[in-house]
């Protein structure tokens, strides 16, 4: 799919951080932005910006080229409000980033409780959303039969195991066999990708101490993951996973 103006996306996860950086690259393009987010004073601001940004493509559009949802992943019924109302402004949809996404709250050894604030709550934001947009999202792109991307967010904790976040490793580890498992959808044109950064600067990857992000070799670059997703993520003929690492920086 060729990025272009006029073509309608939903950011999860598009108040902050990764999801933020990715709405406002979507809208550098002309593309009309839909936040879906719990933080509504970021949510907002990050809508604001997409609209300044969706003015120099479109006038006089008659509705907002970019709108906020304030919206729980992790509620079923919430999100189907959003992509309905996403679609009954927009008519349709084009690209579906899942991006909303948290840390273990408690560390997994030290977690005495049945799980419903800490390890659950953790796997239904990060990976049973991300099912239920996903299934969202194809429903909304196969009803249309136009072609579509849907973009989850993995990390490279869903690749290789991460040892001090256990609950965190296993949601992604589940978002990214879940993604390449769709990847037949390919033929209906229906693109579903996984991005799996390392860590990135955000109000998430600052969480995790300095002691192991100089282990890792620092943070990856904010523009590295935005590129990740515009260059390649889009294209028809490129993996389906992509991997967000320093190793390649200098390659
Ligand atoms: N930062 C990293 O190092 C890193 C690395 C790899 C993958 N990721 C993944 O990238 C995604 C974005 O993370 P980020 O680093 O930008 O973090 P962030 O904290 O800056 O942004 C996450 C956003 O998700 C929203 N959110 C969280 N739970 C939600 C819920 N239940 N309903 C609605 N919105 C919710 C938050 O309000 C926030 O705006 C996450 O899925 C994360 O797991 C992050």
């Amino acid at each position: 799919m060729e990025l272009k103006p006029g073509l309608s996306a939903l950011v999860t996860g598009g108040a902050s951080g990764i999801g933020r950086a990715l709405s406002l690259a979507l809208a550098g393009k002309g593309v009309f932005v839909t936040v879906v987010d719990f933080s509504e004073e970021k949510g907002k601001e990050v809508a604001a910006l997409v609209e300044k940004e969706n003015a120099k493509f479109h006038s006089n559009l008659g509705f907002p080229s970019a709108m906020f949802i304030r919206c729980d992943v992790a509620n079923t019924r919430d999100t189907a409000a959003a992509f309905e109302k996403h679609v009954a402004t927009y008519g349709g949809l084009d690209i579906c980033i899942n991006g909303a996404g948290i840390s273990n709250p408690i560390p997994f050894p030290k977690d005495q409780t049945d799980g419903t604030r800490s390890w659950r709550f953790t796997l239904d934001v990060n990976l049973i959303a991300v099912i239920d947009c996903t299934q969202k999202a194809i429903g909304i792109m196969q009803a249309a039969k136009k072609p579509g991307v849907i973009i989850n967010m993995g990390s490279s904790a869903g690749l290789y195991p991460m040892y001090n976040d256990p609950i965190y490793s296993a949601s992604k580890g589940g978002v990214v066999l879940f993604t390449r498992s769709l990847t037949p959808y390919k033929r209906k044109g229906i693109r579903i990708n996984v991005l799996c950064p390392e860590f990135v600067q955000t109000e998430m990857g600052l969480k995790v101490g300095s002691k192991f992000i100089d282990l890792m070799g620092g943070f990856v670059p904010m523009e590295m993951v935005v590129k990740g997703i515009t260059l390649q993520m889009f294209k028809s003929d490129v993996a389906l996973i992509v991997r967000v690492t320093l190793l390649f920086q200098n390659l």
